[in-house]
């Protein structure tokens, strides 16, 4: 138990304060947000059209976890523990040369142990004489795993909801968007040195924007955005006026711009024909490894062609913006000046649910003085 002075309540919306400075710089927070947080809730980590062909997989670490996911049937996915039960070793799929010859193993990269897709033990070199020895009682923990709109998701502990229960407002919401038609286009990654809910924080507030984004907030009528909770999700949505879009240079095409966040660690920046995943993940108490995956409806579009280009030269001038503020933040929260602020009830709503969610999980593990 840490005896962190926390302010660990959970927070009204119309007079919220933030959280204290120990939540952002403490190795002990960070170790129990994995193993309170990270573990015990959904983790994006790709789309079906990556693991295509039975045998493909996906690796990820989630928390302190280092995970594989890896097709075994055409319609089954299944989700792994990566870490060899001989010395801890990771594993890779091996597939046999001659198709349909073998169906394919797990091998350990390090003594070369083979596991089967449902992670039972198969074969391990030169183990015979060892006494005792039963491959049968080796075996690779499972995770579970769903799917949702064509994007995988993984849960290391038994999940509280179905994925879909979490989830089932945001299809029939984002109308006539559908999620489904989204392909792959390409990821962009960010090492960047501040605490994952430095980020969080900061996207959850449109407050910022006409001091950190000039150039952005010339684009969006800041006073537009609207903020609705939910239990698992905060929804931030603006509508695009496509005149305005066109004047300023830019092109969204009609209709909504709709950006989910879904705790703990994911964003969903949905636009026409146009989805971007963001996944922040912590690399360490002060540093935030950023994952951006890009997808878009239709691929060959003169339209979407168009939409490539300018995400990528609008999301990449906004992101260095982002990146700057939150690493002189982590520097004011570990300056040991910074005492808990109050937080704006207008701006702040997404920001203050956040935070709610992380005492929620913390709270039970965190002595506190009030
Ligand atoms: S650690 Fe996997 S075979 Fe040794
Ligand atoms: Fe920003």
């Amino acid at each position: 138990m840490h005896n962190l002075n926390l302010h660990l309540k959970q927070q009204p919306l119309d007079h919220a304060y933030a959280l204290d400075a120990a939540f952002y710089r403490d190795n002990a927070i960070l170790a129990l947000e994995n193993q309170h947080i990270f573990n015990s809730q959904w983790q994006l980590v790709g789309h079906t059209s990556q693991i295509q062909n039975i045998g493909d997989q996906l690796t990820i670490q989630i928390g302190d976890l280092p995970v594989i996911i890896v097709r075994k049937q055409k319609d089954e996915l299944v989700a792994l523990h990566n870490v060899c039960r001989h010395r801890a070793g990771p594993l890779s799929v091996e597939t046999s040369r001659v198709e349909s010859e073998k169906p394919p193993v797990l091998r350990c990269q390090y003594h070369g142990w083979s596991y089967d897709l449902d992670g039972q033990l198969k074969t391990a070199p030169e183990m015979q004489s060892t006494k005792d020895f039963n491959p049968f009682e080796h075996h690779l923990p499972k995770a579970n795993l769903e799917i949702w709109q064509n994007l995988i998701f993984v849960c290391i502990q038994k999940p509280q909801k179905t994925l879909n229960e979490m989830l089932k407002g945001i299809a029939p919401q984002i109308k006539p968007i559908n999620l489904k038609t989204m392909q792959f286009h390409h990821r962009d990654e960010y090492l960047i040195n501040c605490n994952w809910k430095v980020y969080m924080d900061n996207y959850l507030e449109g407050y910022h924007l006409p001091h950190v984004h000039p150039g952005l907030s010339r684009l969006l009528d800041y006073r537009q955005y609207t903020t609705k909770l939910y239990d698992d999700y905060s929804y931030q949505f603006s509508p695009l006026d496509n005149q305005q879009n066109n004047n300023a240079g830019i092109y969204y095409g009609e209709g909504s711009a709709h950006y989910y966040t879904i705790f703990p660690n994911l964003m969903l920046n949905i636009l026409p024909g146009r989805l971007q995943t963001n996944v922040i993940l912590p690399a360490g108490a002060n540093q935030t490894r950023i994952i951006f995956d890009y997808y878009y409806s239709d691929l060959h579009s003169d339209n979407t062609q168009k939409l490539i280009e300018q995400d990528q030269n609008f999301s990449d001038e906004v992101q260095q913006e982002d990146i700057e503020i939150c690493e002189k933040v982590q520097l004011g929260l570990n300056s040991g000046s910074y005492i808990a602020g109050p937080l704006c009830e207008k701006r702040e709503q997404g920001l203050v649910h956040f935070q709610n969610l992380i005492r929620k999980y913390l709270a039970p593990v965190l002595t506190y003085k009030s």
